[in-house]
């Protein structure tokens, strides 16, 4: 079991979640209009853009991220821990999400709560994944990259299907309250990505508090900051040295893939994703 995952209506989980709380979660969960929800396919630049949110929350004052760790600051809901703090929380709340859309609480369909949902090149987040849930003791470990390839091409990994998990949040992609970033645009013009998520949160900055966003969230600072870098998740979680933070270099499966499988990669992108626009995958 320990190097399994755990299935709940088709999708592969960590093996230590539990089946009736996500469908509890999915149920019962109430998302209100005032919260902000960050949804995204693992390896995505999650924990970038969510640290983003909370700079912005507070005009780019570090003190909050540099003194809760960030999975307190806007939980995971379909996690035990996270699903737990976010009912107890009063007032406006930051949620983390990665489900697939199809287990996320049904109430945020009905709800005015602002989601933001991010995408990245998904031979990025395959390489990314690749290091990290090979580190990660509640899933499968791969043995090999070449192995990786294969179960991420059919979605035999955390959370399923990448090209599933795309197509079920673009359902939501013409509401006003839904927001599309990529992690390219974010890497590419972090400045301007950031007044987007402003304006779309309805909130202002002065350029100083821009600065100090910029700044605090860069990838060197995110590095250091042990309330984001996860160093001091226990060993119940991860094997050893963590990196979640671990390149930022947009294009660095070039490094990993080989040729072949960079171009099964492209037909398969094409024959799954012919259906949606194509501004939505800047890297194309
Ligand atoms: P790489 O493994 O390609 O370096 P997630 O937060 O969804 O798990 O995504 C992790 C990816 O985001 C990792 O990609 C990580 O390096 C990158 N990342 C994390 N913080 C970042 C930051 N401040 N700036 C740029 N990339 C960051």
């Amino acid at each position: 079991m320990a190097d399994d995952y755990l299935w709940v209506e088709g999708v592969p989980f960590f093996n230590n979640f539990n089946p009736e709380t996500l469908r509890q979660l999915r149920d019962e969960f109430v998302i209100k209009a005032e919260d902000v929800v960050t949804v995204t396919y693992p390896k995505s630049g999650t924990n970038w853009l969510i640290e983003i949110l909370c700079l912005i929350h507070f005009k780019g004052d570090p003190k909050w991220i540099q003194s809760v760790p960030i999975w307190e600051r806007s939980p995971w809901v379909e996690s035990d821990f996270g699903y737990q703090l976010l009912s107890e929380k009063e007032g406006p709340r930051l949620i983390s999400s990665h489900l697939p859309i199809q287990l996320f609480p049904k109430s945020a369909f009905s709800s005015k709560a602002k989601v933001i949902y991010a995408i990245r090149n998904p031979r990025d987040v395959l390489v990314s994944g690749y290091f990290f849930w090979s580190l990660v003791t509640t899933c499968k470990k791969p043995k090999s990259l070449e192995e990786y390839f294969e179960w991420f091409c059919q979605g035999n990994v955390v959370y399923g299907s990448w090209f599933d998990h795309i197509h079920g949040w673009m359902s939501m992609k013409d509401r006003e309250n839904f927001l599309i970033l990529s992690y390219e645009e974010l890497k590419k013009d972090t400045s301007k990505t950031v007044e987007k998520i402003c304006q779309f949160l309805g909130k202002t900055l002065e350029p100083e508090e821009l600065k100090l966003i910029l700044k605090n969230s860069s990838f060197q600072a995110m590095k250091e900051n042990k309330m984001s870098n996860y160093s001091f998740v226990d060993g119940t979680f991860l094997r050893n040295e963590l990196p979640l933070i671990r390149k930022d270099i947009p294009g660095d499966w070039k490094n990993h893939l080989t040729v072949v499988q960079a171009e099964a990669f492209d037909k398969l992108f094409q024959k799954k994703m012919a259906d949606l626009p194509r501004e939505l995958f800047p890297w194309e």
